[in-house]
């Protein structure tokens, strides 16, 4: 397929280097320099253009630009019928976008996040897609989402990755005051936490629970951790957090 991307920063720069493996035929644009030019040289089929050439020798475009300088640049560009967009915007609802970009058709909004580079990341896609579930159900797990209501649960939910992040930092921190091994303590911690959350099937119903479960024999160590954080309040606090982030995104 021809996809071309507005916007070559962060995440379209992540969906390039995830995507140009799978035989498309790939225009992004010229901004930012340094990523555009460095996406070239590293892919055969992915060339660089001014907005207006992206957009004109693509059948898919995807919008990765922010909110603001989409609604300045998207109406001076020139659409077909036959075209398709995608918008990275979540903070656009998918019926602004549509005006800006008529007369193509507003497919959907998708929200992938940088891992997607690598393979095997979440891309969120609301409403669900089939041909945006082709491009990028390859190597990556595409999450369909009916409404924009879910994707604004989705958004606030994936906010989850940093705080887990800082809480295995913090552990492997601390083993390594004691063990003076810091790398040996970051890759324990990513196989057991990463391990423990791949190994069930990515389909089995309650495999969180069931987790749970696994861990909670009685007076066992991650029943104990898990009992001093719920007494500390940190999961009441928790969801307290989810509750705030979503207030943000209903805004
Ligand atoms: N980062 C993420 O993990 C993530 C995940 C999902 C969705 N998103 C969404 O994706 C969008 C982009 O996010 P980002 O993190 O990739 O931001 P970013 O790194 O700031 O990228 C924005 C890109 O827009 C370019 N740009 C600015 N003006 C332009 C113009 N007139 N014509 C063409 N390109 C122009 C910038 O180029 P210059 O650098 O030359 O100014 C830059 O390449 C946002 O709406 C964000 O909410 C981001």
């Amino acid at each position: 397929m021809r996809i071309g991307f507005l916007g070559t920063g962060t995440i379209t720069s992540a969906v390039v280097t995830g995507i140009a493996a799978d035989a498309h035929t790939i225009t992004i644009s010229r901004r930012n320099p340094n990523r555009s030019t460095d996406l070239a040289a590293r892919f055969g089929n992915v060339s660089v253009a001014e907005n207006q050439q992206v957009v004109s020798q693509s059948d898919l475009i995807l919008v990765g630009l922010m909110a603001q300088t989409a609604r300045e640049i998207l109406p001076t560009l020139t659409f077909r019928p036959d075209q398709i967009v995608a918008s990275f915007m979540a903070d656009m609802p998918l019926a602004e976008c549509a005006a800006l970009i008529t007369p193509a058709k507003a497919e959907a909004i998708v929200i992938p996040f940088p891992a997607i580079a690598h393979g095997g990341s979440p891309v969120l896609i609301c409403p669900p897609s089939r041909v945006l579930a082709q491009v990028f159900g390859v190597s990556n797990h595409v999450v369909p989402l009916t409404n924009e209501t879910a994707l604004t649960t989705y958004m606030a939910a994936q906010a989850l990755l940093s705080p887990v992040a800082k809480l295995l930092a913090e552990t492997a921190d601390w083993m390594a005051t004691r063990t003076g091994d810091q790398a040996g303590a970051e890759r324990f911690l990513r196989i057991l936490i990463g391990g423990a959350l791949t190994a069930a099937n990515y389909n089995q119903p309650s495999a969180l629970r069931a987790l749970l479960n696994d861990l909670n024999t009685e007076g066992g160590l991650n029943a104990e951790l898990r009992e001093f954080f719920a007494a500390k309040g940190v999961f009441d606090e928790l969801i307290q957090g989810l509750d705030q982030l979503e207030r943000r995104l209903k805004l």
